[in-house]
């Protein structure tokens, strides 16, 4: 087991010197939904004697070229977790950074999204974003509604126990007002209350940077994901990275309980 383990901790990303391509990737199922907890970017501008803001800001180039290697693969939804309810704790110079973030990146991408049929949607509690964040992102989402293409899903000032208890206060409200009668609570009519609603569930999660749990992350969605972690900081993420992580995915067998 310790050997195994630190088999995992030493592994270098791409150490089997494989180059993987989008072509040989796309013979295998290719998994719907993935979901990435883009972790590192404090860390990669501090190896640099820079500022943290300066890893998110290079974080985005990264979402970028993920995003639209993701759509030529056919993922049909890219959940990115970019701010979570419990990050508002940084410094408030950070957190106002990362609040400029969205309009800053789609101001230069917001076209080539349109171009290329992406849908942009946001999970997380919208209403307590600064006005400007919010109207960014809401304007993507506008500008992009008559896509369908795949969805880009940005998790933003989301925490999946907000969503749990959210959800929860919604099925009681609905109850109360006759909408939902209590003995029609199932899993499938729970699901509908989360902030994914239509989405299907991750079928891989990725996370950067060797940190090694979910910090609140789609905690019911997440129940029969395959995960893969990489050591490599979210900024220096590159397409082989991505690459490598489906393909050990086509590998994995799913038994969601069976055998
Ligand atoms: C991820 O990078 C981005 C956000 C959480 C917004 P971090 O900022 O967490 O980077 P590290 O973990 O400090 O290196
Ligand atoms: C999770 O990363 C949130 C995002 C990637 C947006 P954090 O860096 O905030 O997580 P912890 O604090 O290390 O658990
Ligand atoms: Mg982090």
């Amino acid at each position: 087991m310790l050997h195994k383990l630190n088999f995992w901790k030493n592994r270098k990303p791409n150490s089997s010197e494989q180059v993987y391509t989008i072509d040989t990737i796309k013979k295998n199922p290719i998994p719907e939904h993935i979901a990435i907890i883009m972790d590192g970017n404090g860390r990669w501008a501090q190896k640099r004697a820079l500022p943290r803001i300066a890893g998110h800001h290079e974080g985005t180039k990264v979402v970028r070229k993920i995003t639209k290697l993701a759509n030529s693969l056919g993922v049909k939804v890219l959940t990115l977790y970019a701010f979570s309810t419990e990050n508002w704790k940084r410094p408030k110079s950070e957190v106002d950074y990362l609040m400029k973030l969205p309009e800053e990146f789609l101001q230069t991408f917001l076209p080539e999204l349109i171009k290329e049929n992406v849908q942009v949607r946001v999970m997380g509690m919208k209403d307590s974003l600064p006005e400007h964040t919010f109207r960014a992102v809401q304007n993507a989402i506008n500008k992009t509604s008559d896509n369908d293409g795949m969805i880009l899903n940005f998790a933003l000032n989301y925490g999946s126990r907000n969503e749990i208890v959210q959800a929860v206060n919604s099925i009681i409200a609905d109850q109360k007002s006759g909408i939902l009668k209590e003995e029609e609570v199932t899993e499938d009519i729970f699901s509908t209350y989360l902030m994914t609603q239509e989405l299907s569930d991750p079928d891989l999660l990725i996370r950067t940077s060797g940190v090694v749990r979910l910090s609140n992350f789609m905690l019911w969605q997440l129940s029969y994901a395959e995960f893969w972690f990489t050591e490599t900081l979210w900024p220096d993420f590159s397409e082989q990275h991505f690459l490598e992580a489906i393909d050990e995915f086509q590998k994995r067998a799913r038994r969601f309980g069976g055998v």
